[in-house]
């Protein structure tokens, strides 16, 4: 396998972690570049289900693993991970897991503007998922976060907590009317966790060209998806970092030369979790059936997850804004026994139609689904593992989803297990 990208193509949670887990057979080196623990990973080997927010899922295949400057690390969270992975089986030591030295700590105080922030705009909140991610992206941008390499010099470490909560303090006190929090405190917390961190400190961009040089494969795991991108999701219901594969070279610290291969994963139909416009969006049996058959609770926040048709502007889109050299079709099983499945090819708005994903929030709202019906198949596909094995109505719907997205499907994924998988397509030896 060549170095390979895998980004979510809709709005999160498409069954990366699983493709992941897969891969990650083939790679050396598995980094996450974005993002922070608002991801849920979920992977499933010899019927037990791991969950990883924040450790790419390289881990559990115990490849080398890496999370890059790009990502936010709530510290607590990474060592109650490593814990769990630990109870688990899994070694997720400093020697299998280093950080970059760059990447940016959320701090207590992020995740309280986080929720304060929410609460106190309720009707017109993203439904973030609490965890401080935007908040801490935006002092990142501001100039004032505090870095890994931070606590490697602790007394300039205190210097910095002291002056961003004199800060911090104010706004949560004035103008959010919510507790503050006590600095002398918080250097306490971060000095009884600061001697078990500093051995994954490292300059992970230095470690990931050094491999790259000495030929290993690196698999970059994307978390959320294109759609809750900053700069193109649905603005400003989206996430707080770039999820799009150009990121993958920015957030881990290598150049965009060295990507092989640049896999979206999308579920054979559509989800969203938190607030904002999902123009095929169900609200009727079948959204409840795909909700229930798909087991679609969040996987950080155990929110329901909101359930549609397969949008192909969304994916066209996705195909366009990540280079996609292929696409990884999950959840093609949550489908079985449909009559009819609707495939979304563009956007009716006031009487013109749309096929490129709008900018405009409110033209989004308005935007209504122009749909391919195609008929649907009886059979259970979840024991399927060649592709000349599924139902010829099955083969017919992807091989629809390919032409209209112009990227071939290399990967169809029948089951949450890592074994309930076809291979169409070989991008490793
Ligand atoms: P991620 O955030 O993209 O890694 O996806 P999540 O783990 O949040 O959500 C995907 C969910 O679907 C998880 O519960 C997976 O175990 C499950 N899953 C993944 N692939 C398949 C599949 O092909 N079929 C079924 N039925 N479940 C799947
Ligand atoms: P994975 O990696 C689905 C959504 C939240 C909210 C918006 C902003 O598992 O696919 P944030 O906490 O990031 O500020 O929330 O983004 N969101 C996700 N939705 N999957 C995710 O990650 C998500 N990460 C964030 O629900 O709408
Ligand atoms: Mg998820």
């Amino acid at each position: 396998m060549g170095n390979t990208v895998i980004i979510g193509a809709q709005w999160g949670d498409e069954g990366k972690g699983k493709i992941v887990d897969l891969l990650s057979e083939h790679a050396d080196f598995v980094v996450r570049f974005q993002g922070g623990n608002n991801a849920g990973h979920t992977m499933v080997v010899n019927g037990k289900e791991i969950i990883s927010h924040l450790i790419p899922s390289g881990i559990i295949q115990q490849k080398k693993c890496f999370i890059g400057n790009g990502v936010v690390v709530d510290p607590f969270v990474l060592l109650d991970e490593i814990d769990y992975l630990l109870k688990n089986g899994i070694d997720a030591s400093a020697k299998m897991l280093k950080i970059s030295n760059r990447a940016h700590l959320i701090m207590p105080y992020h995740r309280r503007i986080d929720s304060a922030r929410e609460d106190k705009i309720g009707a017109q909140k993203i439904g973030t998922t609490g965890r401080g991610i935007g908040p801490c992206y935006e002092d990142k941008a501001a100039r004032r976060g505090i870095r890994f390499c931070d606590l490697l010099d602790f007394d300039l470490f205190k210097e910095k907590v002291r002056a961003v909560l004199d800060e911090k303090n104010f706004y949560l006190q004035h103008y959010f009317k919510t507790e503050t929090l006590d600095p002398e405190t918080l250097i306490r917390e971060f000095e009884s966790i600061r001697d078990r961190l500093i051995p994954y400190i490292d300059d992970v961009s230095v470690i990931l060209d050094e491999g790259i040089k000495n030929g290993k494969t690196l698999l970059f795991e994307g978390a959320q998806g294109t759609h809750l991108d900053i700069e193109h999701g649905t603005y400003p219901f989206v996430t707080s970092s770039s999820v799009v594969s150009g990121n993958a070279a920015n957030g881990s610290g290598v150049g965009p030369a060295c990507f092989d291969e640049i896999i979206g994963i999308v579920k054979a139909y559509a989800t969203r979790v938190g607030e904002g416009p999902f123009p095929t969006e169900l609200f009727d049996d079948i959204g409840d059936r795909l909700q229930k058959t798909g087991s679609e609770f969040g996987a950080t926040t155990g929110r329901k997850r909101r359930c549609g048709w397969i949008d192909m502007v969304v994916l066209r889109n996705a195909a366009k804004l990540n280079s996609l050299s292929g696409l990884a079709v999950t959840k093609l099983d949550v489908l079985d026994g449909l009559d009819e499945i609707n495939i979304c090819i563009g956007y009716e708005h006031k009487g013109k139609t749309i096929t490129n994903f709008p900018a405009e929030i409110k033209i989004l709202q308005e935007c209504i689904p122009v749909y391919e019906t195609h008929p649907g198949w009886k059979q259970d596909i979840s024991k399927v593992r060649e592709f000349k094995d599924l139902p010829v109505n099955a083969r017919k719907y992807l091989a629809r989803l390919e032409e209209l997205s112009e990227v071939k499907i290399k990967i169809i994924s029948v089951g949450p297990g890592r074994e309930a998988t076809i291979i169409k397509e070989r991008i490793f030896k």
